[in-house]
């Protein structure tokens, strides 16, 4: 496979020089199934970085320069990658610092992963060996790990260890896949929002832990104080937009209007035809179920959604079925005895009571049942 190596550069004129030589006679050499290319992703470095690139390209065979203005970190990946598909036609891609901290050793262990079938392979500094800087001041150092387990917290996803760091190779489907919805990351939040819309939509990832050193020359381009506002905003905003957009979001909403229409058939039935309020409350319970299955059909599972007549009236005799035993006994059992024990005045109360004892039941069952075996019918079963 083609393999290029992208080396985003700002001011790096010092580090890119002792960085190549690295990479071409240490680290290339020993690699032989793979063809390894350089591409430097300057932005116009003041300091000249461009030119001690072409003087190495003149050495070099396999080296290419990507100048553009500088708009960021993230932009800086986005165009060279790009860059790297499409004029240098790479299969796969490293993300790989200019200034030494990531250990250039271990890309034949990255491209080991790739080779057993990873889709992305991430540089883990958290766990099993991979460390951070020993003389970081402890402030430094607490961050890092903090704002690392945060993330995995918040996105409930504990496997992958380092969300932030930028030592990574990947293959080009990956990126393909991605590159619209990156676009407005330009800075070093890139990194974060690159990983967590591979994992989304379930990418293979796999780690290589290594020891993150700090740089001896030039100084970092982070802004600490803005790229912590940026990551806390990132994901919490992420995670909120997710429940909210997502399954558990259309499912209060599914249910909530169930809920409505259950509500108002029970009081129009008692209030204008004087029924009483126990069969009134199935008649409203089987209008909400329906409302909740053609609901959760169209909407919350669109994509698994039945496709024929037959599926489509199966699923929904499942879906009563399943539903019944809440309804009948809990729910409507419970306006029932309310309404035996201390007459139809208080009905509504004995309703909304016997709603919250249904709730209870479902999230129950939703536990221990539905989300155990999650098969795509039984997953409907919500009201
Ligand atoms: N082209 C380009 N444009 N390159 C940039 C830019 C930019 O705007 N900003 C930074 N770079 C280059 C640097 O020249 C360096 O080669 C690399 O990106 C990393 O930048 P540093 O300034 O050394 O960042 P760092 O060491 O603080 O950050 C590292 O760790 C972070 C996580 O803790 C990087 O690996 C980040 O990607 C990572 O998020
Ligand atoms: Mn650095």
């Amino acid at each position: 496979m083609k393999v290029v190596v992208i080396i985003p550069t700002y001011n790096e004129k010092g580090n890119i020089d002792r960085l190549i030589q690295i990479l071409e006679e240490e680290i290339f050499s020993s690699i032989k199934n793979h063809e390894m290319y350089i591409l430097v992703a300057d932005d116009n470095s003041p300091d000249g970085t461009a030119e001690v690139v072409k003087k190495l390209m003149e050495k070099y065979k396999n080296i290419e320069l990507n100048s553009g203005e500088k708009k960021g970190l993230g932009a800086a990946y986005v165009r060279a990658m790009t860059y790297a598909i499409e004029t240098m036609q790479a299969d796969v891609m490293f993300e790989f610092d200019a200034d030494l901290s990531h250990d250039p050793k271990k890309i034949p262990a990255f491209l080991q992963k790739i080779d057993e079938g990873y889709d992305m392979v991430i540089g883990n500094r958290y766990s099993d060996g991979g460390s951070i800087p020993q003389n970081w001041p402890p402030a430094r150092k607490a961050f890092s790990i903090v704002a690392n387990l945060f993330v995995r917290i918040v996105f409930l996803r504990l496997t992958i260890h380092d969300w932030t760091g930028g030592f990574r190779a990947l293959k080009k489907e990956v990126f393909l896949k991605e590159k619209n919805e990156l676009e407005k990351y330009n800075g070093y939040i890139f990194q974060i929002s690159f990983l967590h819309k591979v994992v989304r939509d379930g990418f293979r990832i796999g780690e290589v832990p290594f020891s993150f050193t700090d740089r001896t020359l030039g100084r970092s381009k982070i802004a600490p104080a803005g790229y912590i506002f940026d990551v806390l905003k990132f994901v919490i905003v992420t995670r909120i937009k997710e429940i909210i957009f997502g399954k558990f979001g259309k499912f209060l909403v599914v249910g909530g209007f169930g809920f409505i229409i259950n509500a108002m058939t029970l009081r129009v039935l008692v209030e204008y035809i004087d029924w009483h309020p126990a069969p009134a409350n199935l008649v409203g319970a089987a209008f909400a179920i329906f409302s909740n299955y053609n609901f959760n059909n169209i909407w919350t599972f669109r994509e698994r959604r039945s496709r024929t007549l037959g599926m489509y009236l199966f699923r929904m005799i499942e879906f009563y079925a399943s539903s019944s035993f809440g309804v009948v006994v809990i729910q409507t059992g419970t306006i029932f005895l309310g309404t035996a024990l201390l007459g139809k005045e208080f009905y509504f109360i004995y309703f909304l009571i016997g709603t919250s004892f249904l709730l209870l039941w479902n999230f129950t069952m939703y536990n221990r049942v539905i989300w155990r075996k999650k098969s795509a019918s039984q997953v409907q079963y919500c009201y």
